[in-house]
């Protein structure tokens, strides 16, 4: 496949393809045609056919796509077809949730190891994961060959430890805390706002009031 240089907004589209033809696949359908695909998803077919396209495509003309080839090809553009180890900082509310959530595993994300500064929760288990103190990080991260940090700590401390993540190798960092990371490029780094998308929620919610008032 030609590499070339993929747009954000494509790359964030990906998920939801992945998301919908996984479907598919357990429901048994082999093929589906961009119109099929677009009504599904709600989305024009000419958007899918410019997405797939920034790959060469995938699709055959009067045939459709082919569901578990398109679903393998964008696991391997997303790197889902690699294991990942994850340790997961700061197990308060969101921490424990994020850790209970069982279906990161099966898209290979694996919760190695749970770290939290307070005593009172080093010791104690989120679905068997035991939580450990921060003083073992560094020697953890190392010794069992982890990739990807969680950060589920108050934005106070999280670019301090960001800092010793970044000492200690780490390759990427989705990033709950509501502050702007400063790592070394080479960190990729994924902040989540679900805020953002409540935010959007109301946006929408209020322009559909507006207009509702508007025909009344
Ligand atoms: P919480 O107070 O329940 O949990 C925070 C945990 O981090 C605690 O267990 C605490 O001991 C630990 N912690 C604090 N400093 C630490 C450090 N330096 N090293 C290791 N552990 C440390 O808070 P909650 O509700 O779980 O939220 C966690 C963070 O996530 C907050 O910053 C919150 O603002 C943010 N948040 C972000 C959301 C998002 O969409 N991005 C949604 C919800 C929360």
């Amino acid at each position: 496949m030609e590499e070339k240089e993929i747009s954000q907004a494509v790359i964030g589209r990906l998920p939801r393809y992945y998301r919908y033809l996984g479907d598919l696949k357990d429901q048994g359908i082999e093929r589906i045609s961009s119109q099929d695909l677009s009504t599904l998803m709600k989305v024009t077919a000419s958007q899918i056919r410019q997405d797939f396209n920034n790959f060469g495509g995938f699709g055959q003309q009067g045939y459709g796509y082919n569901v578990e080839y398109l679903y393998e090809e964008i696991s391997k553009i997303l790197g889902l077809y690699q294991k990942h180890n994850l340790v997961l900082i700061g197990a308060g509310n969101l921490g424990q949730a994020l850790a209970n959530y069982v279906n990161f595993e099966k898209r290979g994300f694996l919760i190695r190891g749970i770290f939290d500064s307070n005593p009172a929760l080093v010791g104690k288990e989120v679905r068997g994961i035991p939580i450990r103190a921060m003083e073992g990080l560094e020697a953890f991260v190392k010794e069992n060959d982890i990739d990807i940090a969680v950060l589920t700590i108050p934005k106070t401390s999280a670019e301090e430890v960001a800092e010793r993540l970044a000492g200690c190798g780490i390759k990427a960092i989705w990033n709950f805390a509501h502050v702007d990371l400063n790592v070394p490029e080479h960190i990729q780094v994924e902040n989540v706002h679900l805020s953002d998308s409540l935010m959007k929620l109301s946006y929408n919610l209020n322009r559909y009031n507006k207009e509702k008032e508007q025909k009344e």
